[in-house]
């Protein structure tokens, strides 16, 4: 059943929330599992779409997966087949990450190729690119790729590309090189608190890394990867989205359970922007209104993340003045811009840069979500618009927040979520 938030403006939102677990550590943690036929039992893993999809690949490739309680999954693969067929991949552009693990463990895969999504082309050119400098052979046809990986040794394997590093190339190139004989050096490596969360598993399965969390990780293989115990990092893209929800309203909100250390750029421009914040080791605090224009530049990390732009973007609407905003890493991730307007915001967007005259009023309209952190970006505006706003297409949401509008309504938010036909005829999309 299609679902809409309801969202009336006004409250001020106050008090604490938990973080959950990171939904881009956990994806290709899950699939990390794979590398052992032993048993791997992951904590803190969050209840999002992406993550249930994640589970029904892991499946498919022949695992065995339960979730005893919330939050716990425990993944048993002992016997795996090679092929990942375009009906899985389609859905969740994330499932390129069992591509790693796949080579990993049974040296050879065959995988369909993911398509682009909305946020922009997201090519897996540097991915295959890394795996064929390791000395597999590559090839691709008919919309899959295959690869073997018998020839495969440790070598010198540079990651970059013209956005920088790569997330899930770098963790595919990690898990394909902890089974591949030798030592591989990986160049222009992505620094993600993520992909160091991935390197911190297979540590702990066994594998021999270093580096993790600078430019370079270097991978010493091993025969084999060993079952294991793990809890996932603080989501601190979640975190930050909530302190934004404090802000935006000019409330109070401190989210507990997160690591200040992943969110330095993205709290430094929070502050610029007039925000307070405090952090305590396993928790922050930020308290508004936001006071000052600011320029935000997206970057690989630890520049400001891609994934918080929208949700900045809706607090800068409140503040008088002009602020700016520019995409390094995917250059049309503005879709959020034009649905923004429709409720009275002034955003221009040229090439990569969206330019906000903030300070004028919001109000509520019907919007549509056109993916997961646009629907955050859309639900925050609509905290301060006078009036309703319902946001239509909510699964994008749901891959990748927690219980957002139960969370949001502790906090003092009056959101709710209904299911489509509650909206008014003449406003549905349909
Ligand atoms: N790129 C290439 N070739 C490649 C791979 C990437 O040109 O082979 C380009 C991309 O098109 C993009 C840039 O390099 O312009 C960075 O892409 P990256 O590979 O780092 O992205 P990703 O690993 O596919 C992860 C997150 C995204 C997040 C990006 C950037 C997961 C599951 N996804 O994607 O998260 O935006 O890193 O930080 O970890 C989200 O959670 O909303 C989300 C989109």
């Amino acid at each position: 059943m299609l679902e809409v938030a309801y969202i009336e403006g006004g409250p001020v939102l106050r008090g604490v929330v938990r973080a959950a677990g990171s939904k881009n550590a956990a994806l290709p943690i899950l699939a990390a599992a794979l590398l052992t036929e032993e048993v791997v039992t992951l904590h803190g893993v969050p209840d999002l779409s992406d993550i249930r999809f994640m589970a029904e690949i892991l499946r498919h490739q022949g695992a065995e997966v339960a979730q005893p309680r919330p939050g716990t999954w425990v993944i048993r693969a002992a016997t795996l087949t090679h092929r990942t067929p375009y009906d899985l991949v389609r859905k969740m552009r994330a499932s390129v990450c069992l591509l790693g693990a796949l080579v990993g463990r049974l040296r050879r895969a065959e995988m369909a190729i993911p398509g682009g999504c909305v946020i922009g082309p997201r090519p897996i050119d540097l991915h295959l690119r890394g795996l064929e400098t390791l000395g597999c052979a590559v090839a691709v046809e008919a919309g899959l790729v295959h690869v073997d990986a018998t020839a495969a040794r440790g070598i010198e394997v540079d990651m970059g590309g013209p956005m920088g590093s790569t997330v899930l190339g770098t963790a595919n190139l990690v898990m394909a090189a902890t089974l591949t004989p030798g030592v591989t050096r990986i160049l222009a490596a992505a620094r993600e608190p993520e992909v160091v969360d991935l390197c911190t598993l297979l540590t702990k399965m066994g594998a021999r890394i270093s580096g993790q969390g600078t430019g370079t990780i270097v991978v010493e293989g091993v025969a084999a990867l060993r079952g294991c115990e793990h809890t996932i990092i603080p989501d601190r893209i979640e975190v930050g989205t909530y302190l934004v929800a404090g802000a935006i309203t000019g409330g109070d909100v401190t989210v507990e359970g997160a690591e200040p250390a992943h969110l330095e750029a993205f709290l430094a421009k929070l502050r610029e922007a007039g925000v307070g914040v405090e952090t305590a080791p396993g928790r922050i605090r930020a308290f508004g209104p936001p006071t000052r224009p600011v320029d935000v530049v997206t970057a690989p990390y630890p520049g400001f993340p891609t994934d918080l732009q929208a949700q900045f973007m809706a607090l800068q609407l409140r503040v008088d003045g002009r602020s700016t905003f520019t995409e390094k890493i995917y250059p049309a991730r503005f879709m959020h811009a034009a649905e923004l307007q429709r409720m009275g915001a002034d955003i221009a967007v040229e090439g990569a840069v969206a330019t906000v005259h903030g300070g004028k009023p919001l109000s509520g309209a019907p919007v549509m979500a056109s993916d997961l952190r646009a629907s955050a970006a859309l639900i925050l505006a609509a905290l301060v618009a006078k009036g309703e706003t319902w946001v239509q297409r909510l699964y994008h949401l749901d891959r990748g927040y927690e219980r957002f509008e139960e969370r949001l309504s502790q906090l003092g938010a009056a959101v709710r979520r209904l299911p489509a036909n509650a909206m008014p005829k003449d406003l549905r999309e349909d």
